[in-house]
């Protein structure tokens, strides 16, 4: 039996079209159906296994999987939070990847007297990011409380949950529909490619060191 190469993209949201896209452009063919959780490729001895961003670090992490593609914030907020708490956070990183960009942000409502950072002491920032923001919170010794909200984070301060914000932007018509303005960009991020950190079998490393010039040439043609 082979030993086929697993791969965890996103399901759906702002990495998935480009993840299947770049996959494609190298060569590796899938069909998908999308009640389904794993795509075989018929081009190659890979599967694709389609899940929510947020576990795609984890399972890259615990060996779940192989290879991951996923957004930096989601990965640098999953490592964060498995050293917090003793877990393994090892991967190896392969390529920064020219899509899925966006910005860790601070916002707050339009009418706020926010002028610093410093004026976030004793109030409350909602975000999906609660390390991301406390590590940033922290080297700017701000003393601001986080509430970790999953979604929707942008009606928080309307709700009245939060009196600023700390959320993806991208185009920014979020943080606009809501009422809310952009103050501080705390990290940017790209799709990043990562792999397991153990070591593999010689014919699963040997489809990795051929997918990844690949990758290099459908990013250089794309430039
Ligand atoms: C992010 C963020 C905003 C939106 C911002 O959500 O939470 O809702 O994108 O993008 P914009 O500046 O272009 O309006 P995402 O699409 O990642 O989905 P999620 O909130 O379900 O994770
Ligand atoms: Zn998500
Ligand atoms: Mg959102």
């Amino acid at each position: 039996m082979t030993d086929r190469l697993t791969i965890a993209i996103q399901k759906s949201g702002r990495l998935s079209k480009e993840s299947m896209a770049l996959l494609n452009a190298c060569g590796v063919k899938f069909s998908v159906n999308e009640a389904r959780l794993i795509a075989h490729s018929t081009s190659h001895p890979i599967d694709l296994l389609r899940v929510r961003d947020d576990d795609i670090p984890g399972l890259v992490m615990d060996g779940v999987v192989d290879l991951g593609l996923v957004g930096e914030n989601v990965l640098e907020e999953v490592r964060l939070e498995r050293i917090a708490t003793d877990s393994v956070a090892a991967y190896q990183p392969l390529r920064g990847l020219e899509f899925g960009q966006c910005r860790l942000s601070l916002a707050v409502p339009r009418e706020s007297q926010y002028q610093s950072l410093q004026d976030l002491d004793g109030l409350r920032v909602a975000t999906t990011y609660p390390q991301l923001l406390k590590r940033y919170l922290k080297d700017n010794g701000v003393n601001a409380r986080t509430v970790m909200l999953t979604g929707s984070v942008e009606v928080a301060p309307r709700a009245g949950l939060a009196e600023a914000i700390c959320d993806l932007v991208s185009t920014g018509a979020t943080l606009e529909a809501n009422g809310l303005v952009e103050k501080d960009v705390i990290f940017r991020s790209q799709a990043q490619l990562i792999q397991r950190a153990d070591s593999l079998s010689e014919e699963k490393q040997a489809m990795i060191d051929q997918l990844l010039p690949r990758i290099d040439g459908v990013q250089m043609a794309r430039e």
